[in-house]
């Protein structure tokens, strides 16, 4: 035999063994194929419906015929493949079923406002109550003040005309100045009291899960905002729930949970992209009340900078913690990226922290012939709305103190004086006070928004837009000491009120020549 031949004959083993190589060798590599199936209503097939494998970010929208095709990845292994379309819950299948088809089952036509609602506690026997499963949300939404709307003891001792111990204090109250309009209060603070109970129109009467103010089963109820006027249709009047059908006797309560994911498929959620919008916050959070425009935050928004760029409240105010990779740990939730669970704190950090991060000033220290000539600039960045924004009654004030050699501090010659509404410790220095100050039919401010004017005067901070003021010091100031304070309430009413004190410092920060 010549080599040639030898050769010849070994070609088809050479194939053959590489045949082998690839068989093996496929079975460890995974490879990317496309899973093909349908999705269907009551058989009929579905067109325009979103096919994921759960957890995973690529998606395939069904065809005219309901059929879609999805690469499937590596990853997919073991996972579910689920579908959703607007109207109807979360479907799902095993990935590797054969044939792949998803059957959608519609949401119920009506809401049903016999509906009793889930208690977000731990409760023993509890079915649904949302700290079973979902308890870092749990801990982070009892830090917030939604889940001290109805109860929390500023807000009631403002709304019943009372102090801190308990004592009736009539000066700043709601239900000794304006009683009939206590109702008002109610459809933002405790949204989930039924319709016909007396709590609506004295909150000291309210209990159960309405007790618990804006609480988890309410939020995720929400189906749709409806078409009031913002600002004029309060909190519940212009929020369009969907509740399931109450239990009968004996048989388990269904359940609807809305919410931003659209690949939970455990037949009780479904997907709304309001959730990841401003507009679902705007109902509670722009309001004209009395004619007063108490709360304008929705507003500010839609005229803000982050608006333009796109950025919603929930962008800053829901931002993921990155902490939490599975919100439903140990209870059926799957591992997901941490940047796409969101924070129910409803701030970042908290609120003091967002403030500083803020809140910039800058002051320029010129000196003259036996002058020294200060300007202060106040900026508000990287927020969605005026500073402060929210309650009527939030205001910043400006501190600016000139400082001698010796530390000793000194008052300004010119410039802008704090007044006596900035409370003892601070009236009469340099500064401003930033706020929507009301005053009542005596022209006295601050008054309370239920017996005040209607149109406040406001010089809040607009986001990016510097304000400046200028202040004259005697020529031995060779330094400025400028402060930033955020308070909640006025001064007045902190005494009145018997209060703990709750400045808190944003700025405290000291310039040389
Ligand atoms: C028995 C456990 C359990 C209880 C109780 C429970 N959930 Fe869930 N929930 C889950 C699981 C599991 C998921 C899906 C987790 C995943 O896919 O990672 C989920 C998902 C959700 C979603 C996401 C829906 C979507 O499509 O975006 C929302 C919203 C939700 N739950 C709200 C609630 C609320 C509100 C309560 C209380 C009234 C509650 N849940 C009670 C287990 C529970
Ligand atoms: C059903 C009404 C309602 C909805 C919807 C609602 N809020 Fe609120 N929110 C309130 C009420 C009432 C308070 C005041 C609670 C208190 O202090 O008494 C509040 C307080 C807040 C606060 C103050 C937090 C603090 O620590 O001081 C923030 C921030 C906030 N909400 C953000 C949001 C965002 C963002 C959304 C939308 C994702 C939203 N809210 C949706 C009613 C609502
Ligand atoms: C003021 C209304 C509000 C309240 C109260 C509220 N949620 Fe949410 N929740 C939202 C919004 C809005 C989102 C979507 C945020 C986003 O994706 O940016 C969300 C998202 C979720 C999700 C989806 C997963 C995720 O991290 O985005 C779950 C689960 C959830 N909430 C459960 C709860 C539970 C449990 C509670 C109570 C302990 C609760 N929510 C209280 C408005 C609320
Ligand atoms: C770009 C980020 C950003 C966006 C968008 C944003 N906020 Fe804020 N928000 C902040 C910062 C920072 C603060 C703290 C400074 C302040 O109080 O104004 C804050 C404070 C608040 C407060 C607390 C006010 C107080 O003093 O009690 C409320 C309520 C609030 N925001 C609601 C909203 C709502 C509702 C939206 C959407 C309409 C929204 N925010 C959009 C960043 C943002
Ligand atoms: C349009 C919805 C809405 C209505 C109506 C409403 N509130 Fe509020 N209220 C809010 C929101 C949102 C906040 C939180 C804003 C913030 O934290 O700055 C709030 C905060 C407050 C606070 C501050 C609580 C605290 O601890 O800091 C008081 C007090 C208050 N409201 C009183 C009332 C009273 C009294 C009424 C009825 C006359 C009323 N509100 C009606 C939405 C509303």
């Amino acid at each position: 035999m010549t080599a040639r031949r030898r050769l010849l004959w070994l070609f088809p083993l050479f194939l053959l063994g590489l045949l082998a190589f690839w068989l093996v060798a496929r079975s460890f590599v995974p490879s990317d194929r496309s899973l093909s199936g349908v999705v269907t209503m009551n058989g009929q097939p579905v067109a325009g419906a979103r096919v994921r494998v759960q957890t995973t970010d690529p998606f395939a929208v069904t065809d005219n015929h309901g059929r879609f095709h999805l690469v499937e990845s590596a990853n997919s292994k073991g996972k579910r493949l689920t579908a959703w379309k607007d109207g109807f819950f979360i479907a799902g299948t095993a990935v590797n079923a054969s044939p792949l088809a998803l059957s959608l089952a519609p949401l119920p036509e009506h809401d049903s406002p016999d509906y009793e609602w889930v208690d977000p506690a731990p409760q023993r026997g509890g079915l649904h109550n949302c700290a079973h499963c979902h308890s870092e949300m749990y801990r982070e939404w009892t830090d917030s003040a939604h889940s001290r709307s109805a109860s929390g003891r500023h807000f009631r001792n403002l709304y019943e005309g009372t102090d801190w111990n308990g004592e009736h204090e009539k000066r700043w109250s709601l239900l000794d100045q304006r009683p009939d309009g206590a109702a008002v209060c109610s459809s933002c603070h405790a949204p989930a009291i039924p319709t016909g109970d007396p709590a609506l129109f004295d909150l000291r009467e309210v209990k159960g899960v309405a007790a618990k103010g804006v609480h988890c089963d309410y939020c995720h109820k929400i189906a749709d905002v409806g078409d009031g006027n913002l600002g004029l249709t309060h909190g519940r009047f212009n929020l369009n729930l969907l509740r399931p059908e109450k239990a009968k006797d004996g048989e388990e309560q269904r359940q609807i949970f809305f919410g931003p994911l659209d690949d939970v498929d455990r037949g009780e959620d479904a997907f709304s992209p309001l959730y990841k919008q401003s507009r679902y916050c705007a109902s509670c959070h722009e309001g004209v009340v009395f004619g007063v425009p108490v709360y304008t935050t929705y507003s500010e928004w839609l005229a803000s900078p982050a608006k333009k760029k796109g950025t919603q409240c929930q962008d800053c105010h829901m931002k993921p913690t990155g902490e939490m990779t599975n919100f439903a740990l140990g209870a059926g939730g799957h591992e997901r990226a941490a940047k796409t669970l969101s924070n129910h704190r409803f701030v970042d950090g908290s609120l003091k922290d967002m403030l500083q991060r803020s809140v910039r000033t800058t002051a320029k220290l010129e000196a003259g012939n036996d002058t020294v000539r200060v300007t202060v600039s106040v900026t508000a960045e990287g927020v969605g709305h005026r500073v402060p924004t929210g309650f009527v009654d939030r205001h910043l004030l400006l501190v600016v103190e000139g400082l001698t050699a010796r530390g000793e501090t000194c008052l300004p010659r010119e410039g802008p004086r704090l007044p006596d509404f900035a409370g003892e410790t601070f009236a009469g220095k340099g500064g401003v006070v930033y706020a929507k100050l009301l005053k009542n039919e005596e022209g006295r401010s601050p008054a309370p928004f239920w017996s005040a004017d209607v149109t406040p005067r406001d010089n809040r901070l607009w986001p990016e837009e510097p304000d400046q003021t200028a202040f004259v010091f005697p020529s031995f100031v060779d330094r400025v000491r400028v402060r930033v304070i955020y308070r909640r309430f006025w001064a007045e009413t902190v005494r009145l009120k018997q209060w703990p004190n709750a400045d808190a410092v944003i700025v405290d920060q000291v310039y040389q020549r």
